[in-house]
């Protein structure tokens, strides 16, 4: 078989990675991909939003399989353009996408379907958003509607940042048309949990749980960034809050699918936040995480082609999802700037002597006459299995030192619970 991945992060690396375990496997190629998927894939250089130049590749090569990446092509409709053409291919269609591309879409469903989330209220107007300040309690967190590359939700602590963020997402367009809609939300306290589904033919099948570590410092501190640690599974998860999670939402989640008549196929990232009140929907994405694909692809157990495959016949059951009871842990290393502006271009050494306990997943790597290269905010993702998450621990920051790159900067305390 052929396959073809899209996207260039260490989520399109650990799939190419455990792909390429697949016997049924002949050819991968990733586009564009970076210097890891590189060394294990074939390079294709097309971005992941130029459709029509995938859709010819993949014909003309007769790609077997295409995987996507990230939510921006499915937006656009990919899984629609390349299913005309009778293509096989992994990921939801266009109007399924709604639920991460339209953040307000996404709150109507919940809301509709009974679902637990946040308390919100929607605004295309800025003085009406102004007045409807009055209705929350600080913190409180203003959305844009529409994809900002994750930079769309701002924690609110104040009046004056609030009326700061309505006055650049409403009236400067920081965003363009992403924020000609807003949502306010309530905040939700607790701990943040992500659970990823493989949803085969509106069943959802959960994947293990993780936690992603969203801001860039220690302690939880500073902007919000793609997500620069993660570990598997969530210490919070226990049989009593999966049965909650599967009666209040991943039932109801079922059920509005069917309902809004979405022929939802692909993956479901369902971001929890687990308050006292119980578990709440903080967020979906249409697809796997970064860097949750990272910890949850090396705990998978047997072929993800099969699996993939099922998926996409509507036969994918529970039993067909193995895991090992090891914890995964990633660590990602980031560029000095990062999630403001960085520099790229700088040389990475030391990944040839972290020993076998180590997969480096790269993020944002360019290879060129041998040498490894920084070529993004986000750049490698230093992941491990351990009997514990302590043991995981222990083996990730034993080694990390001894990885260099100009600017390197990763938190020290990710897995530290
Ligand atoms: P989202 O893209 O909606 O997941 O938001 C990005 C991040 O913002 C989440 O992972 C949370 O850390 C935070 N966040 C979003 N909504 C809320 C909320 N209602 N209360 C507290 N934190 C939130
Ligand atoms: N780690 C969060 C995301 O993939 O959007």
């Amino acid at each position: 078989m052929k396959v073809l991945i899209i996207g260039s992060g260490g989520r399109e690396h650990a799939l190419c990675w455990k792909i390429g375990k697949s016997k049924k496997i002949s050819n991968i190629f990733c586009a564009p991909g970076n210097g890891g998927t590189q060394q294990i894939a074939e390079n294709i250089d097309i971005a992941p939003n130029d459709i029509d130049e995938l859709l010819k590749f993949a014909l003309d090569k007769s790609i077997d399989l295409t995987i996507v990446g990230p939510e921006d092509p499915l937006a656009k409709g990919i899984v629609d353009r390349f299913e005309e053409k009778g293509l096989r291919i992994f990921g939801v269609n266009r109007e399924s996408a709604q639920l991460e591309s339209s953040k307000i879409y996404a709150k109507g469903f919940m809301e509709k379907h009974g679902i637990p989330t946040a308390k919100y209220r929607r605004y295309h107007d800025i003085e009406e958003a102004i007045e409807g300040l009055n209705q929350f309690r600080y913190p409180l967190v203003i959305k844009a509607d529409g994809l900002c590359l994750g930079k769309g939700v701002v924690i609110c602590e104040t009046r004056e940042m609030a009326l700061k963020t309505l006055q650049a997402m409403m009236e400067d367009r920081i965003f363009g048309a992403a924020g000609e809609n807003i949502i306010i939300e309530e905040f939700l306290e607790g701990v943040e949990a992500s659970l990823l589904c493989f949803v085969s033919r509106g069943r959802l099948i959960p994947m293990e749980s993780a936690r992603d570590y969203k801001q860039i410092y220690e302690g939880d501190k500073g902007p919000n960034t793609g997500g620069v640690g993660c570990f598997s599974p969530n210490e919070h998860f226990d049989e009593g809050l999966e049965a909650i999670i599967e009666d209040e939402i991943l039932s109801r989640i079922e059920i509005g699918l069917q309902q809004e008549g979405l022929d939802y196929s692909g993956v479901l990232f369902i971001g929890l936040m687990l308050t006292e009140q119980g578990p709440k929907v903080l967020e979906f994405n249409v697809r796997f995480g970064d860097p949750e694909t990272q910890v949850l692809i090396p705990r998978l157990e047997g072929d993800l082609v099969n699996i993939i495959q099922k998926t996409l016949d509507g036969n994918l059951k529970r039993d067909d999802l193995n895991w090992t009871d090891k914890v995964c842990l990633t660590v990602v290393a980031t560029s000095k700037g990062y999630p403001g502006e960085y520099e790229k271009g700088k040389e990475i050494d030391g990944l040839d002597e972290l020993g076998r306990d180590i997969i480096v997943f790269h993020n944002g790597t360019k290879l060129k006459n041998g040498k490894l290269y920084t070529d993004g905010g986000r750049v490698i993702s230093i992941t491990t299995l351990g009997k514990s998450l302590q043991e995981a621990r222990n083996n990730i920051y034993d080694k990390v030192d001894g990885i260099h790159f100009d600017g390197i900067y990763f938190r020290r305390d990710i897995g530290k619970i």
